[in-house]
């Protein structure tokens, strides 16, 4: 995809950074108020009530995910987590006390808002002792190889220009034999170019960077994964679909025309997924 790929990043940072300042709102990108009763992870049923019971308010407030990837992880007791695009810490939280005290949680996020909410959202439910954070991108991560069993990332990774490097990272600190799980955003096939191109300025709401699953999944496999497992997918409702465009910016021009949206309408999949980086590769 031809990008300004710096360009992208700094937008998807500084629109991230705003929104965990506000501390909630609607839409992935676009928090236009702050009201406690606004919900973003019940509203969309990504997660059990008794889970939500478990993560402060700030943290389910500002969750941004389109999965639940903690509840198809397996996570075991002692495990170390890495979880790429934390936001505000709703699956670093649950990670956490899934894999209790004898285990890790690393929480990266590049919007470095994001992360103090996340760490406030930490203390407050008492987790401080087994996660650790990190403000990084998570192209260029600079944590040890081998470090994971399992990394996590929730509706993040379509907002990468270089997904390669992405899951390049994700297999080097993954121990041999560890495992992905992973939620994110996908299109059911390949769009025209220029109708890829306008949809840019949705990049922050998770569209302007979705590529095609079956290029997707070869990323993942040049990345050296094996056994990709698809635990669910399902089309997005059209609803979610303007909660994506909710906010096109004016960085990247010209805005979707609407026949464009009709072009991806039934194509914009949310898709949950488990992949091994083999024992020996
Ligand atoms: C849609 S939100 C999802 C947040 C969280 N996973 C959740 O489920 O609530 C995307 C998050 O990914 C972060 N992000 C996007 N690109 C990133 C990158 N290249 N490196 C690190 N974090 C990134 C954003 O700052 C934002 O917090």
């Amino acid at each position: 995809m031809n990008v300004n790929t710096e360009e992208v990043k700094k937008v998807v940072k500084g629109r991230y950074g705003k929104a965990a300042e506000r501390g909630g709102g609607k839409g992935c990108c676009c928090a236009t108020e702050v009201s406690s009763s606004l919900n973003f992870a019940t509203e969309h049923g990504l997660y059990g009530q008794e889970e939500l019971s478990l993560v402060p308010e700030i943290a389910r407030n500002l969750s941004r995910g389109c999965g639940n990837p903690t509840g198809f992880a397996d996570l075991q007791s002692g495990e170390v987590v890495v979880d790429l695009g934390c936001g505000a810490g709703i699956d670093v939280i649950l990670a956490a006390r899934k894999v209790g005290p004898s285990g890790k949680v690393v929480g990266v996020d590049f919007a470095p808002q994001m992360i103090e909410r996340a760490k406030q959202a930490v203390v407050e439910a008492g987790l401080s002792n087994s996660v650790e954070f990190v403000v990084a991108d998570m192209e260029q991560l600079n944590l040890p190889d081998s470090l994971a069993d399992v990394v996590t990332s929730n509706c993040v990774i379509n907002l990468s220009p270089d997904k390669d490097a992405v899951y390049r990272q994700a297999f080097r600190i993954l121990k041999p034999g560890g495992r992905l799980a992973i939620s994110d955003i996908v299109l059911t096939e390949k769009i025209e170019p220029h109708v890829q191109a306008r949809l840019q300025s949705t990049w922050s709401g998770c569209l302007g960077g979705t590529i095609a699953e079956e290029s997707y999944f070869d990323i993942i496999s040049k990345a050296g994964f094996r056994q990709v497992k698809i635990v669910a997918s399902h089309a997005l409702a059209s609803q979610e679909l303007d909660e994506m465009v909710c906010c096109p910016g004016p960085e990247f021009t010209p805005a979707p025309a609407k026949e464009d949206l009709a072009v991806v309408q039934g194509k914009v999949v949310s898709i949950k997924f488990t992949a091994l980086k083999p024992q020996i590769s």
